[in-house]
Formats: structure tokens, C-alpha cells, sequence
């Protein structure tokens, strides 16, 4: 499984990189406004920065609600960076505006996917991505990593290329759900992909191999 964070913060970014695992990133517009990213040319400024640090693909997400709004709007993203994927939410002339981006080779994602039925549309349609809202499902009492595994089941015997990639993680433990339910790719905050790291074991391990060898090596 491959690793995006979902973040607009260049920091956080750019600390993920230095971690070696990061594949992509993940945007949108509420993270651009929690991140203080206002205004259109500087949204536009932002994306190229993110771009600039980042090789993996990084969605980008349309303001538009329209056919003709979204695919003009889309378009544009597509031009700010090669690796820019046009994030577009499952509504009709959301669809529509994937069918017509994979038709001119646009790479696309498409969020706000809350059941198998928005999955099979938008892989009909062409998207490179889904997002499935994984912590969004569980805050309804839902079963989110169930909504994962059952998209990949069809996936897998439709043979659709579309790669699904587990959104709005919340915890180290959805990670590792979405890994074994299916997910190609999971988009994570940075604090639920160093929340991986964590084990008591590892640290009271680590603790006493070190005492050990200043045991036998003092200085
Ligand atoms: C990413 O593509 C989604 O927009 C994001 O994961 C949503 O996360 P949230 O439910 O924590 O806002």
C-alpha cells in the first residue's frame, strides 16, 4: 500500500518526505484554509510549492459544482504541475467532467465516496483514484474499513483499474484496516503515520539495549 498525506502544510510535507515513505499528498479546501492558503493565486502558488517537493501525485481540488465549471477549472489545475490530479466530488456533472478528463488522459480522484455504488460510477467514468471517507463513516456509526473492503472485492472482479485510496484516516489503526481490506493507497494526516511507529515494547526494548551496552562500555 502506498502513503499520501493529507495535509496542505509544507512542513508536514516535506517532514514526511524526509521519512523516506511518502508517495503523494492529498488536499483540500478545508485544509488549504486551515493551513491560512486564501485566494485563488495563492491556492495556485501553493499547489506549484507542494508540486516542487513532492514527485508523487498531489490532488487538487475543483471549487466548481457544474459540467462546464469543473472541467474549465480542472483543466487549469492540470496545467500548474505534470504530477497535479484534479480532485472532483461525486455528483453528476462531477462525473461527467471525469469521463471527459480520462478521455483527454487528465488524471483524476474522486472524493467525497461514501458507498460502492459512487465507487462503481466513478470507476465507469474513468477516475485514476476514489476516496472513500473511511473516519467520516465511522463518525456515523458506520463501518468504514467495511465500505474499503467491499469496493476492493468489486474492484477486483470488474477489473477496474481505478486505484482506491482510503481517505479522512484518523488513527494508526486505520491504516493498517485499509491495508488489509484492500486499499492501494491511504491519505493520512502526518500524526496517524507516526502513530505507526509507536509500540511500548519497541521503547522499553530500545531502553535496555542501550543500558546494556553502556553497561559494558563505560565511558
Ligand atoms: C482527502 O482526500 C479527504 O478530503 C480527507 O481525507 C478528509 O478527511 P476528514 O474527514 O478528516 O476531513
Amino acid at each position: 500500500m502506498r502513503f499520501f498525506i493529507d495535509t496542505a502544510d509544507l512542513d508536514q510535507i516535506k517532514e514526511a518526505k524526509e521519512l523516506g515513505i511518502l508517495d503523494g499528498v492529498t488536499t483540500n479546501p478545508s485544509l488549504m484554509a486551515k493551513s491560512g492558503i486564501t485566494g485563488a493565486k495563492n491556492i495556485e502558488d501553493h499547489y506549484k510549492k507542494i508540486c516542487e517537493v513532492v514527485d508523487g501525485d498531489v490532488s487538487a481540488e475543483v471549487i466548481a459544482t457544474d459540467f462546464k465549471g469543473i472541467v474549465s477549472e480542472g483543466e487549469y489545475l492540470a496545467t500548474l504541475a505534470p504530477n497535479i490530479v484534479v480532485k472532483v466530488p461525486m455528483i453528476k456533472d462531477g462525473i461527467k467532467a471525469i469521463s471527459h478528463f480520462s478521455s483527454k488522459g487528465i488524471k483524476t480522484n474522486c472524493t467525497l465516496v461514501f458507498s460502492a455504488g459512487q465507487a462503481i460510477l466513478a470507476a465507469k467514468a474513468g477516475a485514476t483514484y476514489i476516496s472513500p471517507f473511511v473516519g467520516r463513516i465511522d463518525d456515523i456509526n458506520w463501518d468504514g474499513i467495511a465500505l474499503i473492503r467491499d469496493i476492493a472485492e468489486i474492484y477486483a472482479v470488474q477489473m477496474y483499474d481505478t486505484e482506491i485510496l482510503a481517505a479522512s484516516i484518523r488513527n494508526a489503526k486505520h491504516i493498517v484496516d485499509s491495508a488489509r481490506a484492500g486499499a492501494d493507497i491511504a491519505t493520512c494526516p502526518l500524526h496517524t503515520i507516526t502513530g505507526l511507529f509507536k509500540h511500548p515494547l519497541t521503547d522499553i526494548g530500545l531502553e535496555k539495549f542501550l543500558a546494556d551496552h553502556r553497561k559494558g562500555n563505560p565511558s
